[in-house]
């Protein structure tokens, strides 16, 4: 970072891109991606201007869920590369002035761990309370009425030993047991082992899961969401039926981060954790009083419909309660594309292009999931395609595989993801010549201009990444959320009609707009007009600078 920011983390003025490597770009034409592809297509992160690469799994898995299911942390699948094709990338984004983050996944391990194995194998191997076991409840069944997120219930019975293991996630992604002190010792050695081959920092995956109740209560039952909300995780129906109350946010999670963040400490690493709490107060406690997660992900907006009230009222509440320590995706690999979630289309595009002026202007760090900056809507995957375990485990509706499709490079066969005529892994849809990186690169209109443009901007205009307080300037009701932070000024029309919004006194200079790049550099006095869908980012003109904000 520059000179000014010296004493700030590294992150507090960054932009993320996450590359999901199933997806990215497929060096060797199997039609999978890889870890060479994203040496090779690294660049464009540079060029978009990110400042911070995050990197889905890459480790040694069955693969039964895409890779969160981690058969060893310390190593790279053969689908995937060599270590040295890890060291070559994190080499290759350091040289572009990019910071590496990976997956670290404590929650659960794959079944194919050899650490489960041997837990498995007998009640008294050492490795068993690695695991959570329980015996059946009296009548056989499972020893509570926790369910899995990906459906079904959380426990499996192992004939062999007699007993039941907790699994969140998959049968085959057993729970691990952070209240034994040999797990936190084996994660301290991972996070090392990374660290010391030049990671930058970890996406703590399922970062509200870690430790459960000790006595491991039933939870209770609910009946209604709260309002405008969409389910927690939207992936199991029985599991949104519950109130996690035992077995997510339970207070010794924050210990774990604690521990880590020492660790980290030694490296200047970033903690970024996917606490998967709909409440910003009860993620607030990961973040703080820093001295556990640097940063937590936000999901409220990925789980809100387009409508203005709900989008302000999520806005608000990361800002109020988790400042600058606030992380805002835009999509990622578990979420329905943003422009899909939001209509689809060129409107969906539109609105997911305002929804991301208004995250980049927040303090915070804003992540953009690969695709994102094309404004690509997700592929309906033919059923018998999915790859989803969620498709099995609940039903083909949420499969999350319709946002990870290959990225669309070059408007030539297998679009520059893979060798013509090698079928990726799943299917690129209907995407066109115009959905392409190239293709968008030479246009000066393209929503990928559009992105380029709105990480540039925030760079540019320092009050958007200050440590100032953001006043909101709108009104429950209105079609318009804005805001200020220092001087500058962010407002956006989620509306579909146009509006002339009443601007505070003074010229205002329009730095970015959502829809058009002709709307920049202007100047404007009394009224915004703006289009439907349309964002903007403004400063005062030095000519006649609008009062102090
Ligand atoms: C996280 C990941 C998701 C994975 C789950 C289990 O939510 O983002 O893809 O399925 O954890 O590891």
């Amino acid at each position: 970072m520059d000179e000014p920011y010296m004493d700030e983390p590294w992150w507090t003025r960054s932009v993320g891109y996450q590359i999901y490597v199933r997806s990215y770009a497929d060096a060797n034409g199997d039609g999978l991606g890889d870890l060479p592809g994203i040496l090779e297509r690294i660049d464009h992160v540079a060029w978009l201007g990110a400042d911070v690469v995050w990197i889905n799994p890459f480790f040694p898995s069955p693969m039964r869920d895409a890779g969160y299911d981690v058969a060893d942390y310390c190593g790279v699948d053969d689908r995937f590369g060599q270590i040295a094709d890890f060291d070559a990338v994190v080499a290759r984004a350091h040289e572009l002035g990019l910071r590496v983050v990976i997956d670290v996944v404590p929650n659960h391990t794959s079944s194919d761990h050899p650490w489960f194995v041997a837990a498995r194998s007998a009640r008294d191997d050492p490795y068993r309370d690695y695991y959570i076991w329980r015996d059946p409840a009296p009548d056989g069944g499972p020893p509570n009425n926790w369910a899995s997120v990906f459906g079904g219930r959380a426990w499996t019975y192992d004939d062999a030993t007699g007993q039941y293991w907790l699994h969140l996630f998959l049968p085959q992604m057993p729970d691990l047991n952070w209240a034994h002190p040999a797990v936190a010792d084996e994660f301290d050695a991972i996070l090392r082992f990374w660290l010391e081959r030049g990671v930058d920092g970890f996406r703590v995956d399922v970062a509200h899961a870690l430790t459960k109740h000790p006595a491991l209560p039933d939870l209770p039952e609910v009946t209604e969401l709260a309002d405008g909300r969409r389910p927690l995780t939207g992936a199991s129906r029985t599991f949104d039926g519950l109130a996690h109350v035992y077995d997510f946010d339970q207070p010794d999670n924050v210990e774990v981060y604690r521990r880590w963040r020492r660790v980290v400490a030694e490296h200047d690493a970033l903690l970024l954790g996917e606490v998967y709490l709909l409440d910003a107060a009860a993620v607030r406690r990961y973040v703080a009083d820093q001295s556990g997660l640097h940063l937590s992900f936000w999901f409220g907006p990925l789980h809100c419909d387009w409508d203005a009230d709900a989008l302000r009222a999520t806005l608000r509440e990361a800002v109020a309660e988790l400042g600058r320590w606030v992380s805002w995706p835009l999509g990622n690999h578990d979420r329905p594309r943003t422009a899909s979630a939001f209509g689809g289309g060129a409107p969906g595009r539109e609105r997911a292009l305002a929804l991301a002026t208004l995250m980049f202007g927040l303090p915070g760090l804003p992540f953009v999931y690969q695709g994102e900056e094309l404004g690509l809507d997700d592929v309906e995957v033919p059923v018998d395609q999915l790859q989803d375990p969620i498709a099995r485990h609940s039903t083909p509706e949420r499969a999350r595989d319709r946002a990870r499709t290959p990225m669309p490079w070059e408007p030539v066969p297998g679009f520059g993801f893979t060798t013509g005529g090698t079928q990726p892994w799943l299917p690129f849809g209907p995407r066109t010549d115009a959905d392409t990186v190239a293709g968008q690169r030479a246009d000066p209109d393209s929503t990928l201009r559009r992105y380029r443009a709105l990480v540039a901007v925030r760079r540019e205009v320092g009050d958007l990444t200050a440590d100032t307080p953001t006043r909101w300037l709108d009104a429950p009701g209105e079609a318009v959320i804005a805001y200020r932070r220092g001087d500058a000024l962010v407002v956006a029309n989620t509306g579909d009609d146009p509006v002339a919004w009443p601007l505070p006194a003074g010229r205002w200079r329009v730095r970015f707009s959502s829809t058009s790049p002709d709307d920049e550099r202007r100047t404007i006095v009394g009224e915004a007009a703006l289009a439907p869908r349309q964002a903007l980012v403004l400063t005062p003109d030095p000519s006649d600078p609008p009062a102090a904000g």
